[in-house]
């Protein structure tokens, strides 16, 4: 008999149909948000399963699974797992790299310009209709020409990010990461390494691209902020939990930077009721990915990891190295 294969949340229906040529399929086509009891109760019989960043898979889960092998993500980043629990207990996870590192690197440019530009709060005031009559300082933002940005993580999504800003923008491209990148990389992405304090006191323009860890964990928080000029703007599309959402509200309220621009928060989809309120920060709601191409990709990476674990083939794009499978 075949795999019985969950996909936890909804995903474009032919990549379901697709999957039920391999698995015995159990969708979620409603899209109905499961708690972690339910998607344990729905998880007790099944080999397989399709997330998304938003279902939880930690030891209690895999106890309440016993039968479950993999867990096939959809999405590049997967602080949604409790890795060392699915490596001890033998199961496999894996995510959705690569496919959507030009979308996201787009996107964080997007944002980028966007906040430096000051284009969502501009566009608020025309729309209220207070747009009455010119005036030589209205809206007036910073550049991104020639400026210097700075990338906290620079792996394939922040190289994406420094290309962008150093050959389509003449921008001065610094950065900070665990490791510094090979020579060769660093040329490729006219990107120069520099430690995390020397990046926040000298970017004009500071984009955060980090996976979410218990280390990453408010990478900029207050004391951060206040290294920053105050001309400053501040990028977040990595995850919620790099930045500490109220000290940033704060900044931005005091102006001791000039603006952000957030993909992601802590504890989304809610968002600090102070961020809501500030004028200089432009709010998304998750979409640095959200191209249909890629996100079609994304769907069609993670179910062909569950297709070649199930075949033998062993996955594609493994995020752990069980040394026994269940
Ligand atoms: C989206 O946030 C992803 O990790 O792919
Ligand atoms: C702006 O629109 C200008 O003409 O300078």
């Amino acid at each position: 008999s075949k795999p019985r294969i969950l996909v936890a949340r909804a995903i474009f229906p032919d990549i379901v149909d697709r999957l039920r040529e391999h698995f015995d399929v159990e969708a979620n086509p409603d899209d109905v948000i499961w708690t972690p009891q339910e998607l344990a109760a729905r998880l007790a019989d099944k080999d397989g399963v399709l997330t998304t960043g938003s279902q939880r898979i930690d030891g209690a889960l895999l106890s309440a699974a016993p039968r479950l092998k993999i867990c096939a993500n959809m999405a590049v980043g997967y602080n949604n797992f409790d890795v060392d629990a699915m490596t001890a207990a033998g199961v496999q996870g894996t995510n959705t790299p690569d496919v959507l590192t030009e979308t996201t690197a787009d996107f964080g440019f997007a944002l980028l310009m966007a906040t430096a530009r000051r284009m969502t709060e501009s566009e608020h005031y025309l729309r209220a209709g207070k747009w009455t009559k010119w005036s030589y300082d209205m809206f007036a933002g910073s550049d991104i020409h020639g400026s210097t940005l700075g990338i906290i993580g620079m792996g394939r999504i922040g190289q994406g990010i420094a290309k962008r800003g150093a050959h389509g923008f003449g921008m001065k491209v610094i950065y900070h990461n665990r490791s510094r990148l090979s020579p060769a990389l660093e040329a490729e992405c006219k990107a120069t390494y520099v430690g995390k304090e020397e990046l926040l006191r000298t970017a004009d323009h500071v984009v955060l691209v980090v996976p979410y860890t218990a280390a990453s964990h408010h990478t900029i928080g207050a004391a951060e902020l206040a290294l920053m000029k105050p001309t400053a703007t501040l990028v977040n599309i990595a995850r919620g939990g790099i930045v500490d959402d109220a000290a940033l509200a704060v900044a931005l309220r005091e102006r001791r930077i000039a603006a952000a621009g957030l993909d992601v928060f802590e504890g989304e989809p809610s968002v600090h009721p102070d961020l809501l309120t500030v004028p200089n920060v432009v709010l998304t709601p998750h979409i640095a990915s959200a191209t249909v191409p890629t996100r079609r990709a994304m769907a069609n990476l993670a179910a062909d990891n569950l297709i070649a674990f199930f075949d033998g083939r062993g996955p594609l794009t493994p995020v752990n190295q069980p040394s026994t499978l269940r």
